[in-house]
């Protein structure tokens, strides 16, 4: 077969584009998932505070105060995906927390959010060092709805958690009142 010098350049042409094609495949293979998928940082926040001692043993948050420097956990963990976190954080003085992983997860793969939970670690307050279960403060805080969401990172929130007080509020007994004053009962210390 005769070929017109034209067609046989055209044809050159179109085997060293083959050519190259299959040069850069052979350089570039199917890049491996992690490379082509930009990973997300996962960011979780909170606010930890102190339970009012007129509320202990209620799931009530009325009157409490923001706790400082409590420690928290967040726990991630996913066999299939092999993500796995477990790091610490402290509170605050505005009982404020905040977690954030950078390229925590490949958003087509995971999910952080079955995955993930928050605890309680520690308080600093020695007037204030019981763990609640106040929105699973203590058995892990699941985490909420995002509340912000950009193509680098997803923010959740959780909690609010909180740290009690021993026991309840001391207070006055209006009948203690109206006892005479101690020392009319008592005898005179210094007789001879
Ligand atoms: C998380 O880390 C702490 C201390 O670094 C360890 O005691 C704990 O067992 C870890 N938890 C899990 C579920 O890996
Ligand atoms: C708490 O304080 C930090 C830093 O001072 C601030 O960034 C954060 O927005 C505050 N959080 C709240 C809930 O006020």
């Amino acid at each position: 077969m005769e070929l017109s010098p034209r067609r046989s350049t055209r044809l050159l042409e179109r085997l060293l584009m083959v050519a190259l094609v299959v040069a850069l495949l052979m350089i570039y293979p199917a890049e491996p998932a992690s490379v082509q998928v930009r990973r997300r940082a996962l960011s979780v926040r909170g606010l930890v505070v102190c339970q009012s001692c007129n509320q202990v043993g209620t799931d009530s948050l009325a009157g409490a105060k923001p706790l400082n420097g409590a420690q928290l956990r967040l726990l991630c963990k996913d066999e299939a995906s092999k993500t796995s976190v477990n790091v610490t954080t402290r509170s605050l003085k505005n009982g404020s927390f905040l977690f954030k992983i950078p390229n925590f997860f490949d958003p087509k793969k995971a999910d952080p959010k079955p995955i993930c939970k928050v605890f309680l670690i520690s308080s600093p307050a020695p007037s204030c060092k019981q763990q609640t279960d106040i929105n699973s403060g203590q058995s892990g805080g699941a985490l909420l709805r995002p509340a912000r969401s950009t193509p680098k990172t997803i923010l959740y929130s959780v909690g609010p958690f909180a740290f009690a007080p021993d026991s309840r509020c001391w207070q006055v007994d209006p009948t203690s009142l109206a006892l005479p004053p101690s020392s009319a009962n008592t005898p005179e210390p210094n007789h001879p």
